[in-house]
């Protein structure tokens, strides 16, 4: 009897399709899509496109028997009545075809599901943190790694991501930051779109991509003291200039989905955001694809005190221009009764619907519902050896050097007794990091294991002190070892002997990521003072640090030598870090965000405004009327676009064809970069401008331009930079892109610190 009506259904909707004045066959894919969705949404019911609307997580072993009572029941009839459009976080090829099947083979009309999943930086095999891997400022190594995870995903039944995370943050308390790419809309663009073609490649329907989502539109990276799921109150110009750049590079990057925020945007939650939505995004932008609800965002509308009842909340976000309702399970138990008062009109539901829709024909569901439940595929993608040496590629490039004062690094490979000390050292489940999806705990290469692999030297392991104690969970509170240094003499009678003391020390995998917002980010627990006690004994210390936000570590800075930003660099992290540190790969990373002296600067970001007392009167510097503390300098202490290499860079002749353009016209610029030192090395040769007078003030430094570059021993290299109207406008307060005649500074370097600087007039 199902299946006899299927038959019906899909003959009905192939006839509907083909009696429309356009044919199939002569329209291009998307009018075809078109025709196809246009057809299905005039047979499906008001219920059922609602129920397109319509997101619950996984349920229950859906591979086992079907559940009985509470919550789980009622998704299961909901499936089977066609009141499902997606799922999140089922996974496996198994998994996801059982879930398929019941609305394939039960449901009416038998509309596949979406099937979403964070996956946020790979499947099983994990590339470095998101924030870890802006640090290569290698697109093409990120585009792989999100290939690499799409690839894996899409062969474990899933065929959508909630990635990439595109928030720009200039607040490291703020435990997400680990997910975007840092503090900067340039870069956080061009990340954003080699995200974007990474997880949905040339063609969505091919078996090996899927559908990306831009997140958390707008502003989450700018929760009030970054404290998880706070307010943001920002400015139109920070929201213009700093905030949607990402998101529009994404959205002209074709991504296919967006995802609400959670917090409010000066007053109205961004669930429920109209001018973000309908204006700006559906308007403006003339985005196509669907928006999704952050978790239960919907349901939060009401807590923020902006709606009354979960009634209202679906009408203000359905009406604002929210699409699909993760598990608020308000959509499916308000909106029809909305509908038929007339507050909301059924076009809203039809445009949601038809988004939805089109997606799921683009990623081919339409022709296979089970296209992505291939076991046999799953068996040989996920977990395959190529993917592993591509997250090792993109971990060893997301290093940063921070400090390399005596040259300790790169480490000698023979005739060395060096100390490794840290727990984190034989950390295995760290460098996961805290959205590790398919990758079984313990499963990371650590900092131990990978330094094994160079036998030339002695290697002594100790642990010196735990970072947290107790069992560690993703949705549990870490608790931080504060108290046992029992296993500090060890680690000091280590150092003492050693020739090199490589100490690996940060946060544990669960200190960062959703929900873990910290109030002092320094090293945590006894981590400081083990340091402090090893360096009595032996001063010839590499900092290996690992961790998911920028720290304060003052203390380190000032007195030990050598400093590697490692983070939590995934699967591979241990060959990579050891690869580094043996000079195997020459590190090549900068920082995607400004590192503090002390929480008290934050936010501290390297594109600030002047003010209008920027210096000291050096006429009398004992007056206090200018911008600063008075007991911590203006400076970070790492700025934004920082790293070193083992090798040196030059950088000299800095040129521009001309000094006074006209608004069309391009404006070149050309660098003269050489190797000066003993190493072949790869360097992020930054471009950033400064915009002297603007209606509404631009920042002291702005990047608009990088390119990594690799140079031998001695070589000298001719870098060029075009640019033009687009690079060098603003937005105004009112959202319009414009460019403003005047005078311009250009800075290229090594960093944002850099001070080789030209100029011209725009006329
Ligand atoms: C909440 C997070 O904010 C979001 O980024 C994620 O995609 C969803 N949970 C689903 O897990």
């Amino acid at each position: 009897m199902i299946r006899k009506f299927k038959v019906y259904t899909i003959v009905l909707i192939i006839f509907m399709a083909c009696s429309d004045n356009r044919t199939v066959a002569n329209s291009s894919k998307e009018d075809a899509i078109n025709v196809k969705v246009d057809s299905l949404i005039r047979i499906m019911t008001l219920k059922e496109k609602i129920g397109q609307m319509n997101q619950y997580n996984g349920f229950w072993d859906v591979t086992g028997p079907v559940p009985n009572g509470g919550d789980a029941e009622i998704k299961y009839e909901h499936l089977k009545n066609g009141l499902v459009g997606s799922m999140l976080s089922v996974r496996g090829a198994e998994a996801v075809r059982a879930v398929q099947k019941i609305v394939v083979e039960e449901s009416r009309l038998g509309i596949p599901l979406i099937i979403g999943f964070d996956v946020i930086h790979g499947y099983k095999t994990l590339s470095p943190i998101p924030l870890a891997e802006a640090a290569s400022w290698d697109l093409e190594a990120i585009e792989t790694s999100a290939q690499v995870a799409a690839a894996e995903a899409s062969a474990a039944g899933i065929n959508w991501t909630f990635a990439p995370m595109v928030d720009i943050s200039r607040d490291p308390r703020w435990g997400r930051v680990m997910e975007g790419a840092g503090e900067d809309p340039f870069l956080g663009s061009k990340i954003a779109k080699a995200r974007v073609k990474g997880f949905q490649g040339e063609d969505l329907s091919a078996v090996n991509t899927i559908a990306a989502c831009a997140k958390h539109f707008a502003a989450y990276g700018f929760s009030e003291a970054g404290k998880e799921y706070n307010t943001v109150d920002i400015g139109t110009s920070t929201l213009y200039n700093t905030v949607l750049p990402p998101f529009k590079a994404a959205v002209d990057a074709d991504v296919k989905t967006l995802m609400n925020a959670f917090n409010e945007l000066n007053g109205v939650p961004a669930t429920a955001n109209k001018f973000l939505l309908r204006d700006i995004l559906k308007g403006k932008w003339g985005f196509n694809g669907f928006v999704i609800s952050d978790w239960a965002s919907i349901k939060e509308i009401s807590l923020w005190g902006h709606t009354k009842d979960e009634k209202d909340a679906a009408k203000v976000a359905a009406i604002a221009g929210t699409d699909m309702d993760m598990e608020s399970h308000i959509y499916v138990s308000q909106l029809e009764e909305l509908v038929k008062e007339g507050i909301v009109k059924e076009d809203i539901i039809d445009d949601a619907v038809r988004r939805i829709l089109t997606v799921k024909f683009e990623l081919g569901l339409f022709d296979d519902p089970y296209k992505y439940c291939d076991e046999v595929r799953e068996k040989e993608v996920v977990n395959n050896k190529s993917h592993h040496e591509a997250v090792l590629d993109v971990a060893k490039k997301s290093i940063v050097l921070l400090k390399n004062e005596n040259q300790l690094l790169p480490l000698k490979k023979e005739g060395q007794k060096i100390a490794l000390i840290g727990a984190l050292a034989s950390d295995k489940n760290s460098p996961l990091g805290s959205w590790r999806i398919a990758s079984k705990d313990n499963t990371g290469v650590s900092v131990l294991e990978g330094m094994q692999n160079y036998k030339g030297n002695t290697l002594i392991y100790k642990k010196g002190a735990d970072v947290s104690v107790g069992e560690t969970h993703f949705v549990n509170e870490l608790t931080i070892n504060e108290t046992d240094k029992s296993e500090f003499d060890e680690a000091v009678e280590a150092a003492k002997n050693a020739d090199v003391v490589v100490m690996v020390l940060g946060e544990h995998g669960f200190q960062s990521g959703e929900a873990r917002s910290r109030t002092e980010i320094d090293l945590p627990g006894v981590q400081q003072e083990l340091l402090e006690e090893v360096y009595k004994v032996n001063k010839n210390i590499v900092l290996v640090l690992n961790n998911g936000r920028p720290l304060t570590i003052n203390w380190a800075d000032k007195h030990i030598p050598t400093i590697v930003e490692a983070w939590q660099l995934g699967t591979q992290s241990g060959n990579a870090i050891a690869q580094v540190l043996y000079g195997d790969y020459n590190p090549s990373g900068k920082l995607p965000m400004t590192f503090p002296r002390n929480v008290g600067q934050i936010p501290i970001y390297y594109n600030y405004k002047n003010t209008g007392r920027p210096v000291a009167d050096k006429t009398n510097p004992n007056l206090v009327f200018w911008s600063h503390y008075s007991d911590v300098e203006n400076t970070p202490l790492y700025p934004f676009g920082h790293g070193l290499s083992y090798t040196t860079f030059k950088y000299s002749n800095l040129k521009l064809n001309k000094t006074s353009f006209k608004m069309d016209e391009e404006v070149q610029v050309s660098v003269d970069v050489t190797n000066t030192g003993e190493f072949k090395g790869k360097e992020v040769v930054q471009l950033y401008i400064r915009d002297l007078v603007a209606s509404t003030t631009r920042p002291v430094k702005e990047l608009k331009g990088f390119e990594l570059i690799e140079f031998e021993v001695g070589e000298t290299k001719t870098i060029k930079f075009t640019l033009n109207k687009e690079i060098l406008g603003f937005y105004d307060n009112e959202g319009n892109f414009i460019i403003e005649s005047g005078d311009f500074v250009v800075f290229v370097g090594g960093s944002s610190y850099t001070s080789l600087h030209t100029s011209f007039v725009l006329n």
